[in-house]
């Protein structure tokens, strides 16, 4: 089978975007591939973090990862910082990326304008770093949300370069892995503002909906969200990105294809779309939230799932780290 490999950052709750840009795709694809999916709590910490929170947020992670599907029958789950090799391959590349590929990063920039002078270099190495977590598994596919695509061609353009200084041109160290990126549900915008992005750091709680949200919250989010004053809703009318950006919500949460929805909502007004909506959501949800509970009162399973993924993830982790260092020249004694 060939590999995927995924993660999350556990900083917060987890909206809407994480799930049908991420999380959703690769429960669907799993029984087809070898997948290894992580908490990313490593990156956790290229902005300023609570250590109050992280292990707490990394436990809830993993717990959201199985209640949205996750079987360990096909999917190795683990945590980044479990694993050494991330740490110890990122310095590698490190030393083979050029200062300026990383400067040139959409994400570096915006996230760096909004801690000013105090910028991590962690923050700056954040793709180099996501690039080690891609290379370690040798993966084949990074199913991901549009927003990472900029850092998986920053890994692509990474093995190429390691590849080229450091193996023969018929035996490359490092595989070169391809994004997946599904067209609907790539990049779910704010309920606030249909031209951002729905995202954790937005200040506002209303411009999102999260995983762990309740019947009310859903209801009342969707009740204020931002719309328009035009009657009949159709997608893709890039004068209405809300209405484009409500009408996917809906798509993907009924499992409903797109002609049908078309058809459905055409002459619609927002007053009926709201409720049906909510509605969709809600039952959508619910089933996730309520294996969360589940697993969440039971920590020690949550202890073994993750004692067994630290192992396997290791097994493989470790063989590629062991390659790299040998094609860099180093050695280990016996
Ligand atoms: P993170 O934690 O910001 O987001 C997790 C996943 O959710 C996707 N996503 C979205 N998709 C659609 N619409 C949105 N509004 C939206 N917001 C977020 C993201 O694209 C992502 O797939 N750097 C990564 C974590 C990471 C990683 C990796 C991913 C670390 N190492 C290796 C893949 C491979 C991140 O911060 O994702």
């Amino acid at each position: 089978k060939q590999r995927v490999l995924s993660g999350v950052q556990p900083t917060g709750n987890l909206h809407l975007g994480n799930y049908l840009g991420a999380i959703r795709n690769w429960v669907e694809a799993q029984s087809d591939y070898d997948n290894y999916l992580f908490v990313a709590d490593l990156h956790a910490i290229t902005v300023p973090h609570d250590p109050k929170e992280l292990a707490s947020n990394t436990y809830n992670l993993v717990a959201l990862y199985l209640a949205c599907g996750l079987d360990l029958n096909y999917s190795t789950i683990f945590v980044q910082s479990h694993v050494s090799a991330h740490s110890e391959l990122t310095w590698l590349l490190n030393c083979i990326t050029p200062l300026n590929w990383l400067q040139d990063m959409i994400q570096f920039k915006e996230k760096a304008v909004k801690q000013g002078e105090n910028v991590g270099v962690g923050l700056l190495d954040y793709p180099v770093l996501m690039s080690a977590d891609i290379l370690l598994y040798q993966a084949d596919f990074v199913p991901v949300g549009e927003d990472q695509k900029q850092h998986l061609e920053l890994t692509r353009d990474i093995v190429n370069r390691f590849n080229h200084l450091f193996a023969k041109p018929d035996q490359p160290v490092l595989k070169l892995p391809a994004p997946l990126i599904r067209k609907e549900g790539a990049r779910v915008m704010s309920l606030t503002d249909g031209t951002r992005k729905m995202s954790k750091s937005d200040p506002s709680e209303l411009s999102r909906i999260n995983l762990l949200d309740t019947p009310e919250q859903i209801a009342n989010k969707i009740k204020r969200c931002k719309t328009d004053p035009i009657r009949g809703l159709t997608f893709d009318d890039p004068e209405r990105p809300e209405c484009n950006n409500l009408l996917t919500l809906y798509l993907l949460l009924s499992g409903k294809n797109k002609e049908d929805v078309a058809a459905e909502c055409q002459d619609m007004g927002w007053g009926q779309f709201k409720p049906l909506l909510t509605e969709t959501a809600i039952a959508a949800l619910k089933p996730i939230q309520e294996k969360y509970q589940a697993i969440m009162a039971d920590k020690g399973y949550l202890e073994s799932v993750l004692r067994e993924g630290k192992q396997k993830a290791e097994a493989v982790a470790n063989q590629t780290l062991a390659e790299v260092k040998a094609a860099l020249g180093y050695t280990i004694p016996h």
